[in-house]
């Protein structure tokens, strides 16, 4: 078996962002106190994902390579691609082809925010199942704003339907998608939509279509937020900034996911903090090195 590899979808055109995004990326803002695209990354290393592809827009990914680098710092092996246009999160997965070469991935949106304590749990059985694909379902007020998940009077999931002006559920399907390597091949197959995009709706569907869809609910035990438009940005560091303090520590940093899986030692977190000791996060790095 291949091992699964990770893409971040950084690219798109934040327009519901403007003009805070005009001319930086979206995925490049603060979420408190760290970039947006921290928080997914934080999440393919729980997963116990190393190798990840992130895919920017062509004048954003400059800026991205230097915030990221080649990930060896963090103990990744980060490279990269661009998408040309914004024309569908399905489309990451054929820029990707490549990249995956016939290995089965764990796509995840740049602006979405997991965080909770059964995530990590959930996270490592969808990567243990090897075939078809495994997308997580959270419940929401407003899920006509997302794709929405159908479901039977027995719970099964019946339908996916995006932006659906009267939803069949309040379950949204969230930005996190983990696929086999069947992906790109049927993603090449998905025609584009009214909004000019190859939906990851459909991708999904296609899976459904073929009973190999997994959909696993997240909890009441696991906080999912994105951040697509200004409130739900102001709520996401307001959640990260409450539970940073009340917890007196900090949330999806990837140097301490890292070195919690073991990919970085002591020595290299601490020598990681040098350069941010101003800023407080560098204090907490070194707080994290020194114990063990
Ligand atoms: O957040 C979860 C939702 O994301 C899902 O429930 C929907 O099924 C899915 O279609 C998507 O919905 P949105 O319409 O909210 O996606 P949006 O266009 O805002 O894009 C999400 C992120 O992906 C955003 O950070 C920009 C990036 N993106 C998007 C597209 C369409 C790209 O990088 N390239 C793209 O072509």
């Amino acid at each position: 078996m291949r091992v699964r590899k990770g893409i971040v979808l950084a690219g798109g055109t934040g327009t519901r962002l403007h003009p805070m995004t005009s001319a930086v990326s979206k995925q490049l803002m603060p979420i408190f106190d760290k970039p947006m695209i921290y928080y997914p990354i934080s999440v393919l290393i729980q997963a116990g994902i190393r190798d990840i592809l992130v895919i920017t827009t062509p004048h954003d990914q400059a800026q991205f390579q230097t915030l990221l680098r080649d990930g060896s710092q963090w103990g990744l092996n980060i490279e990269w691609a661009v998408q040309a246009s914004p024309d569908g999160i399905a489309q990451a997965l054929i820029i990707a082809e490549d990249y995956l070469a016939g290995s089965p991935s764990a796509l995840i949106l740049g602006d979405n925010l997991y965080f909770g304590s059964g995530f990590i749990k959930t996270l490592q059985s969808a990567k243990r199942r090897n075939a078809g694909a495994t997308i997580f379902g959270y419940q929401v007020g407003d899920p006509s704003r997302y794709g929405v998940i159908g479901f039977d009077k027995v719970g099964k999931v019946v339908s996916l339907i995006e932006k659906p002006s009267r939803p069949a559920s309040n379950y949204a399907v969230t930005g996190l998608y983990f696929y086999d390597e069947n992906a790109p091949n049927y993603a090449k197959t998905i025609k584009p939509s009214d909004r000019c995009e190859i939906e990851i709706t459909e991708l999904n569907k296609i899976y459904l279509n073929r009973s190999e869809l997994q959909v696993e609910l997240l909890g009441e035990g696991t906080t999912w937020l994105d951040t697509g438009t200004t409130k739900s940005l102001l709520a996401a560091a307001q959640f990260v900034s409450a539970i940073e303090e009340r917890q007196g520590l900090r949330i999806c940093c990837p140097e301490v996911e890292s070195f919690r899986k073991g990919w970085i030692s002591s020595e290299a977190l601490a020598e990681l903090a040098i350069p941010l000791q101003k800023s407080g996060y560098g204090d907490y790095l070194t707080k994290i090195a020194s114990l063990k």
